[in-house]
């Protein structure tokens, strides 16, 4: 909707609310933050005038967003975990990494990623607490051509078997408990050893949490690990993968789960081969390649409108 100067009501009726409000912004100058403010004003009154809400049930709604803002803290982000929730974080995440097929997609990044975690030799454990089956992840990263990236940082992070991440254990796990960065070596190849990722719930005692049981939803994320990597020269992916065999792919609280991240983990029980790797048996394998963009061919969601 356009603000012009010309005959603008003065004063607000339940027919007039949008224009009222946006005629106020006429002397607003950055023309981005006008187009933003001016689209959920629109919807805002848009989604009001749908639902008609009691008093009451605005005060709830007002009481609801207090306690999301009160919920958070230095090591919990409330707010990021409603945008989650309600798909937004994915729905942007999507938005800002569209890629040509074939390029390894992006997910949530999620709250528990911590910088600096350790630089950790290719084949080294991450699993510091030792608990859970253990796994061999390993891969390639390319570029789009097939062509090996050699020196790609991997940033890795996952939960641990009972579910949680260190950062949410401090004293009880070891600190940057299954977390590392690794290097592909000269042929894009990487590997390392650590524990089998299980489903574990999203912070749920907190108003979000009430907010999925109201809404008839659990709070489980499937079995996954974190992944971001970035080679010099090529757009950074932010990602997971995730074993086919958990349960909750299709009811992900986060709206995370792409079908091409979905990867098969293959149980081994073979002694030998476990103590050569230097882990116990029975243990897992799984392979996750990566595939990604040259910076050159970057994207942006105001100039490649691909993928929708
Ligand atoms: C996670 O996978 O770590 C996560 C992502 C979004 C919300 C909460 C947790
Ligand atoms: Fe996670």
């Amino acid at each position: 909707m356009e603000v012009s100067n010309v005959e603008q009501p003065l004063y607000m009726t339940e027919e007039n609310s949008v224009e009222v409000v946006l005629a106020r912004m006429k002397e607003c100058s950055d023309p981005r933050f006008r187009m933003i403010m001016t689209s959920i004003i629109m919807h805002l009154h848009a989604v009001i005038k749908e639902i008609e809400p009691t008093q009451d049930e605005w005060y709830a709604a007002i009481h609801f967003l207090t306690q999301t803002g009160q919920t958070c803290t230095d090591t919990r982000q409330e707010w990021i975990l409603l945008s989650d929730v309600l798909g937004v974080s994915m729905l942007v995440d999507t938005i800002n990494n569209r890629k040509p097929s074939g390029a390894t997609e992006s997910t949530v990044l999620g709250p528990f990623h911590v910088s600096g975690a350790p630089e950790r030799e290719l084949g080294d454990n991450i699993c510091l607490d030792g608990k859970g089956m253990p796994v061999v992840v390993s891969g390639r990263v390319t570029d789009t051509n097939g062509s090996p990236i050699a020196g790609a940082t991997l940033d890795v992070w996952m939960a641990n078997e009972d579910g949680f991440y260190d950062v949410q254990q401090p004293g009880i796990q070891p600190g940057m408990n299954l977390r590392g960065i690794f290097h592909s070596d000269a042929d894009g190849r990487y590997w390392f050893r650590s524990a089998r990722p299980q489903y574990y719930p999203i912070p749920g005692d907190g108003p979000v949490g009430r907010l999925l049981k109201l809404s008839g939803r659990h709070d489980l994320r499937p079995a996954h690990l974190h992944v971001i990597v970035t080679g010099l020269g090529y757009e950074p992916v932010v990602t997971h993968c995730f074993d086919r065999k958990s349960p909750y792919l299709d009811s992900d609280p986060v709206f995370g789960v792409k079908e091409s991240l979905i990867l098969d983990f293959e149980d081994h029980n073979d002694q030998e081969r476990a103590s050569q790797l230097g882990i116990g048996n029975p243990f897992a394998t799984v392979t996750m390649d990566f595939v990604l963009v040259s910076s050159q061919l970057g994207s942006s969601p105001k100039t490649e409108n691909v993928a929708r």
